[in-house]
């Protein structure tokens, strides 16, 4: 059986590792390939039981699809497709990133999301039930997002309060910059979560400062779990995807 990661480029993809080890622990016979993919017409899903979708393709796959669960509909991105002779798509970003916060009291705690994008609709609608502010440089975009999950668009962090914050954007991925200044950190000591699974600039001066800090290693790792259950129905434990993430 064949599984893989569609998306382009996909040089530092650590998907296959995780996945091709979870399929030998549980004896199951397949194989999970990388598919860097520019165009998805020059694709043929039929031999194929499941798909990891990543940029650019978390929303141009969906009329490839014959179905779509309502939680990837509502944010308008799949980034994990089944085939049971119908290709269906879901989206485990969602839980991925929820999942690290459960240990979190959320109730009453002021959430800012940084972020307008792709990345950031998946996280707004994880956090809709929530005290939310969304900050994007172009305000017009954290207006959209807030109309449809709730809260309040910003376009500056000057004199607000967070208790969370959360970077969808792309900043500090690679370079060493943070949209939020350390004085910032400092005044408010929030919870820090970055879904970029490096070490960010950002993720570096909450630790400096004391801040409790969640990094997109945990999130990636959790979507993993749940992508690999949907596929298989086997539940992979955090501790192993967490060691061979270590390992490379
Ligand atoms: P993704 O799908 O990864 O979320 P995206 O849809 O291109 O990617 O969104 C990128 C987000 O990062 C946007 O919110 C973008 O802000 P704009 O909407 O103003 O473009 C934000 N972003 C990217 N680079 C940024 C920068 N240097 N400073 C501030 N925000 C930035």
């Amino acid at each position: 059986m064949k599984y893989g990661i569609l998306g382009y480029p996909l040089d530092h993809s650590l998907s296959p590792k995780l996945h091709n080890a979870a399929f030998t622990k549980f004896g199951i016979d397949a194989s999970y390939e990388k598919f860097e993919v520019k165009d998805l017409e020059e694709f043929s899903f039929n031999e194929i039981k499941g798909l990891s979708i990543t940029i650019p393709h978390k929303e141009g796959i969906i009329k490839y699809l014959d179905e779509i669960n309502p939680v990837a509909s509502e944010i308008g991105a799949v980034n994990t497709v089944k085939n049971n002779g119908k290709l269906i798509g879901y989206n485990t970003d969602v839980v991925g990133f929820l999942k690290p916060l459960e240990k979190v009291d959320l109730d009453g705690e002021k959430i800012v999301v940084l972020g307008a994008g792709g990345a950031a609709r998946a996280v707004c609608y994880g956090l809709k039930d929530h005290d939310l502010i969304i900050l994007n440089r172009t305000l017009d975009k954290a207006k959209v997002l807030a109309d449809e999950f709730g809260g309040e668009a910003l376009d500056s962090l000057n004199d607000i309060k967070a208790d969370i914050i959360v970077n969808t954007t792309s900043v500090g991925l690679n370079s060493d910059e943070s949209l939020v200044d350390k004085e910032f950190l400092s005044k408010h000591k929030p919870l820090v979560y970055d879904i970029i699974y490096t070490e960010t600039k950002l993720i570096k001066d909450a630790k400096e400062i004391g801040c409790q800090v969640i990094t997109g290693m945990d999130m990636f790792i959790y979507q993993a779990i749940e992508q690999f259950k949907i596929w298989t129905g086997k539940e992979v434990e955090y501790e192993f995807f967490k060691g061979i993430v270590e390992k490379n």
